[in-house]
């Protein structure tokens, strides 16, 4: 049987919080590990430009992507790991692409129709206020960073759903025309990664302002855990778990057992302030020894640049052959 190969991007638009550890950086480290797969792990930074971002914004969030990811102990041997722009290939295929991209299923995209409906809502002029064509074609760039690796499976989140679908579409429309040439890939939706929330209950996500940054230093991860809501439960008081922001991140980081053990403290009525004591401890034991390496390598960038370079030039190994031959097949060739 073929090898499955696996694609992770991610947006270099921010700092990782404890939220992208749990949903995305915690099982995607632990997948680069199989061997049976191919892996392929890349900072979308092409992506972040289309949320016009300030250029120093995007830099930090690239070497503190890319810092995390390593110090976590992802298993760059196995795994490919480069950023996006480094791969020359992929903003040559999302032109290609793009000249066969139905400019009316770019009109269905959620993230736009979104941005559309704000305007409508807001009274705007103009119902494109504010979009730029990057975000338009946004779904064409991914599918380029999808179709160049010749990605079978894509884990995302049910919110980017929709753009493989898109991606499917567009390379069957390729292959339609061109011949069978790329693969038509699966999105792999995990519904029992937990989404975590944050210090106000919402989703943990940098928009709502309620995040958790994953190599916090000791002092403010304590603070901020101190921060999270609860109800006014006096102590010896029974608690529920269900609507419990700790104890949902409690779960997130532990065992069935642990998490078992603390459902009892909640049956006997801890006081918040021992539990959030008890949420500090469990997250800071596991993310110490990261954070001790995180720090390292933001010191020292170089060694990160260098990483994200070789890994470029192992995924280029695979991308300029294969653009020669999609080149080919549209058109784009030498004379003799
Ligand atoms: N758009 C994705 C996000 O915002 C990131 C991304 C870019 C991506 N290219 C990708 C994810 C290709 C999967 C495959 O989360």
């Amino acid at each position: 049987m073929k090898k499955e190969i696996y694609l992770t991007g991610i947006t270099t638009t921010g700092t990782p919080h404890i939220g992208n550890y749990v949903g995305a950086i915690r099982p995607g480290i632990q997948a680069s590990m199989d061997r049976t797969k191919d892996n392929f792990y890349f900072l979308a930074d092409l992506h972040a430009l289309a949320k016009a971002g300030n250029p120093e914004r995007i830099v930090k969030s690239t070497l503190e992507i890319s810092a995390a990811w390593l110090a976590l102990g992802l298993d760059i041997n196995n795994a490919y790991f480069y950023r996006q722009s480094d791969i020359h290939e992929i903003p040559e295929l999302t032109w290609i692409l793009t000249s066969m991209t139905a400019k009316g299923l770019m009109n269905r995209a959620h993230s736009y129709k979104a941005q559309v409906h704000n305007n409508i809502e807001s009274g705007a002029q103009d119902n494109d206020k504010g979009i730029n064509m990057a975000l338009y074609s946004y779904p064409i760039l991914m599918a380029a960073d999808i179709l160049m690796f010749k990605s079978t499976h894509v884990p995302v989140g049910k919110d980017q759903k929709q753009h493989i679908e898109m991606t499917r579409d567009i390379a069957q429309r390729f292959n339609h025309k061109y011949g069978n040439i790329l693969v038509v890939p699966e999105a792999v939706i995990n519904e029992d990664t937990a989404t975590l929330s944050g210090l106000d209950g919402r989703k943990m996500s940098k928009s709502y302002d309620n995040v958790i940054p994953l190599f916090t230093d000791e002092k403010k991860l304590k603070k901020l855990i101190m921060k999270i809501k609860t109800n006014s439960l006096e102590p010896g008081i029974t608690k529920d778990t269900d609507d419990s922001i700790l104890y949902d991140v409690y779960q997130a980081f532990s065992s069935p057992e642990e998490t078992e053990n603390v459902k009892n403290l909640y049956a006997q009525g801890i006081a918040w302030g021992e539990m959030k004591k008890i949420l500090y401890e469990c997250i800071n034991d596991q993310l110490k020894p990261a954070r001790e390496s995180y720090q390292r390598l933001i010191a020292n960038p170089k060694k990160i640049e260098d990483e994200l370079k070789k890994g470029a030039e192992k995924a280029r190994e695979i991308s300029v052959p294969y653009m020669e031959e999609i080149r080919n097949a549209v058109g784009i060739r030498r004379l003799n």
